[in-house]
């Protein structure tokens, strides 16, 4: 199983991402200061992942804050979670996570600080396997969208790397596939960082699942040629009424899908779903380094003076959207979470 995420002889131990697919290489994090930097610099990505880091995140700085009292500890918990909800803005799963741990914290002021700091790991450790579960039964429900022999375009990397492990689009492709009904899937590059071409593909080959990597402008094509039976992705926050951001292409992706009459399917578990915004439009959406667009990898693709706009999300409005597979089933328009 590829483990990205996980907890080992007290530090948080996270498979660079940014090396893949070149090398496998695990980094140790000890301070939360660390994991903020590997969040932002993408060491560790996708919503469910991030949001695991950030609560281990917490967990660390309990254990290293010098705080005799529960107010001066809780005073180091809080600096520690501003610091590492300010790394990414668009995952609502960051912050769904840090919600979740400081809500144990504070709930915990009569325990002796030892007890805090290990309810704080113990709370860690628990939304790192409810996300595995709820991939597992992510797979499941969607699976059953799937029809034999399908052949699947997904877009960016929602697998294992981008969660806890297995996956929200790829555990729904890994489950299909396990099932027998995947002929092929085809992976968007995804530009300007090329998680489908670095982790999504490397997924595959690793996982034995059939594949062929695309350049993102060749979706239409495929679709045009009746070479695409559905569209799944994973989602970086889901608004009250279905409207999805993901990873920026996705929008252009639901559009053909429409075109073409091919379904369009999210793949997401319930922390992705933000009931506190009613549409898509209140997203707020992360702006980039222009220089990722600027190169590929660290080969200048551009004038190092052109401006850039490198926003890394885009919202896919919900009427574009088949349905939406959650760990509790598959929600279907309009959406009532
Ligand atoms: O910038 P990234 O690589 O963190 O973006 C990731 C995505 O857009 C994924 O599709 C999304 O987080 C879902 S991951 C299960």
């Amino acid at each position: 199983m590829i483990t990205p995420v996980r907890w080992a002889d007290d530090a948080l131990v996270l498979l660079d991402q940014t090396r893949l697919p070149v090398e496998e290489v695990e980094r140790r994090y000890a301070r939360w200061e660390d994991v903020a930097d590997a969040i932002r610099t993408l060491v560790v990505r996708g919503a469910p992942a991030i949001g695991v880091a950030a609560a281990y995140g917490v967990a660390l700085a309990a254990r290293a804050s010098r705080a005799t009292t529960f107010d001066g500890l809780l005073a180091d918990l809080e600096t520690a979670g501003k610091g590492l909800a300010a790394t990414r803005p668009t995952a609502v799963n960051l912050f769904w996570a840090l919600e979740r741990v400081q809500r144990v914290a504070r709930a915990a002021r009569a325990l002796p600080l030892p007890e805090v700091r290990a309810r704080l790991l113990a709370e860690a450790h628990a939304i790192r396997a409810e996300d595995i579960a709820a991939n597992r039964a992510m797979g499941a429900h969607g699976a059953a969208l799937v029809p034999p022999a399908a052949r699947i375009l997904t877009h960016c990397n929602a697998g294992a790397l981008a969660t806890a492990g297995y996956g929200t689009a790829l555990g729904v492709v890994r489950a299909a596939h396990a099932a027998g009904r995947v002929a092929l899937v085809w992976v968007d590059e995804t530009r300007p960082v090329m998680q489908g071409s670095r982790l999504t593909a490397w997924e595959c080959v690793r996982e034995g699942i059939p594949h062929r990597l695309i350049a993102d402008a060749a979706a239409a094509s495929v679709m045009a040629r009746g070479q695409v039976d559905l569209v799944v992705t994973g989602a970086d926050r889901i608004a009250a009424n279905g409207d999805t951001a993901n990873k920026i292409g996705t929008y252009s992706l639901a559009v053909l899908a429409r075109h073409h009459d091919v379904p369009f399917y999210v793949a997401a578990p319930c922390s992705t779903i933000d009931p506190a915004l009613p549409s898509g439009a209140a997203i707020p959406i992360e702006e980039r380094d222009p220089a990722e667009v600027r190169r590929v990898g660290a080969a200048p693709t551009a004038p190092a003076e052109s401006p850039v706009y490198n926003p890394a999300f885009d919202v896919t409005p919900a009427a574009l959207i088949t349905a939406i597979v959650t760990e509790r089933g598959v929600f279907r328009p309009p959406y009532r979470f």
